[in-house]
């Protein structure tokens, strides 16, 4: 086991916080022991978001994607800890919320109706490269 106390991009993504989880998400933050660094609500526009999800341009859910991530506000979260990068996409659990697992945010509230876009509450950037240049963008 290493100690690396890093710092990664958490982001209640617009069905969160219409659905009110705001609030459940950052308790199960702050109960594994990582800290709130700063935190503000978005109304994310076309240029942040295709550059927070340039890796997934020319996907077929990237639109759809981009769509969602407009349709409301996000909380966007600078969040510290040691290995939190790989630990809070531990808590927010697989990608696709039918199969991310009960005692995860996405397994327990994340919601996949068939649409193009699972509808998965959080971002969690995937590593420290990642975190830094999305940092870089939601905390300009
Ligand atoms: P990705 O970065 O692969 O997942 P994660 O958020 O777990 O890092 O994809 C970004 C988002 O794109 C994902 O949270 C939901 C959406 N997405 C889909 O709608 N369908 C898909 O097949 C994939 C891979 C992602
Ligand atoms: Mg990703």
């Amino acid at each position: 086991m290493t100690t690396a106390i890093e710092e990664t991009l958490v982001l209640v993504k617009p069905d969160g916080v219409a659905r009110n989880l705001t609030g459940e998400i950052l308790r199960r933050i702050e109960a594994k022991g990582y800290s709130l660094v700063d935190v503000r609500m978005v109304q994310a526009d076309r240029d942040l978001l295709a550059q927070h999800y340039a890796e997934h341009e020319g996907k077929p859910f990237y639109e759809p994607l981009m769509e969602f991530m407009e349709s409301g506000p996000v909380v966007a979260m600078r969040v510290a800890g040691n290995r939190v990068i790989e630990g809070f996409r531990v808590l927010a659990g697989a990608t696709d919320p039918t199969t991310a697992l009960p005692g995860t945010i996405r397994g327990d509230f994340g919601r996949d109706w068939g649409l193009k876009v699972q509808q998965n509450l959080v971002h969690g950037s995937d590593s420290v490269e990642s975190a830094e240049r999305e940092l870089s963008l939601w905390f300009a």
